[in-house]
């Protein structure tokens, strides 16, 4: 038997290249080795404010968006988290286990709610609904970036806890991680992410106009002030975004222009560009041929969710017979 892969992604903002290289290309990948499973997580965009006329907009696109990434439903899971009920019912099971210590400490809940200035019990409550998402589906591994492993690590601690308390059901789940688990934004300051100023991520659905308007101005190795001076592509958003995107010969050819100072921070972003390109732009057409056709990506994701929920009534069966909670006869 296959072991089960399981990642889900919010359908909110723009997918960027963090995404593409930390998690989705990741995703791609596994598909042929591991039982896997996708999912758009839709209930976790509703822990922060958002807008419910587009919501439902964004599903679509980012359906659209894993297909055309290479993501095969013949060869795959692919479905929205409300569509199996199950994950919700978890999370309340889960809820009853979690600590609120360990809740409040998780990094993303404290960033969002000094982001937005408040927070709500959804936004807590947060990674336990992650923990049911993966749980539910008994996942040996779950691959993400980097910044979700504080949230597995309380999933493994849930996974433990339940089993200790009420005998062996669920499966610790490990975190795979890529080459491309951190990119940076490319003003440099942290992470590539939806929720800072647009110039500073390059969206996977940017065309080579768009991406060069961000990369000329991006900034690099602060090292770099003049031409002459050597850098270290480790500490510049287009050195690891190379790592992450390039080839192993255009990866060595940075390393050793950046280092000696033999190519300049622009030669280095012209490639980069390139490479983006012949990458995204095939991704960019099927996206576009997908977005014309919601109502076959609509079924798609109907199909996924049924086969999604023939494994979860089997878990949560398993589970509501563990705690005591009685079936109806
Ligand atoms: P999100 O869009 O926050 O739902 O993230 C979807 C997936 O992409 C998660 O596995 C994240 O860990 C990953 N991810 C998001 N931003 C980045 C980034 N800047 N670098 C690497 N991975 C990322
Ligand atoms: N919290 C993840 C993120 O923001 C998304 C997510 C929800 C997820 N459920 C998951 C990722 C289950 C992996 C497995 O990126």
């Amino acid at each position: 038997m296959r072991k089960r892969v399981f990642s889900g992604i919010q359908p909110t903002g723009q997918l960027h290249l963090g995404v593409y290289y930390g998690a989705m290309k990741n995703w791609v990948r596994l598909q042929d080795t591991y039982d896997c499973i996708y999912c758009i997580v839709d209930q976790h965009a509703q822990t922060v404010e958002y807008d419910p006329t587009v919501l439902q907009q964004r599903t679509l696109e980012a359906a659209c968006l894993y297909i055309a990434s290479g993501l095969d439903p013949q060869k795959c899971i692919l479905f929205v988290q409300s569509h199996v009920k199950e994950h919700t019912e978890l999370t309340w099971y889960l809820s009853t286990i979690a600590s609120l210590g360990q809740l409040e400490r998780m990094t993303q809940f404290k960033d969002k709610t000094e982001q937005h200035g408040s927070s709500n019990l959804a936004l807590l409550a947060y990674p336990v609904l992650m923990a049911a998402d993966i749980l539910l589906y008994k996942a040996a591994a779950v691959p993400v970036g980097e910044d979700q492993s504080q949230h597995l690590e309380l999933t493994r601690d849930l996974a433990q806890r339940f089993n200790h308390r009420f005998g062996q059901v669920f499966v610790e789940p490990e975190t795979l991680l890529t080459r491309g688990k951190r990119i940076i934004g490319l003003d440099n300051q942290g992470k590539m992410s939806k929720s800072k100023p647009e110039h500073t991520s390059i969206a996977m659905v940017d065309p080579p106009d768009v991406v060069w308007a961000k990369l000329r101005p991006a900034v690099t190795d602060p090292a770099r002030k003049r031409r002459t001076d050597p850098g270290d592509p480790n500490k510049c958003p287009i050195g690891l975004l190379h790592f992450a995107a390039s080839s192993q010969q255009d990866i060595d050819w940075v390393i050793k222009g950046c280092t000696t100072a033999e190519i300049g921070c622009i030669d280095c972003k012209k490639q980069l560009a390139v490479n983006i390109e012949a990458e995204m732009g095939p991704i960019r057409e099927r996206y576009s041929e997908l977005c014309a056709r919601p109502d076959e990506v609509w079924a798609v994701l109907k199909d996924g969710a049924d086969r999604a929920r023939a494994v979860a009534t089997s878990v949560i069966d398993e589970v509501r017979d563990v705690m005591g909670i009685k079936s109806p006869v």
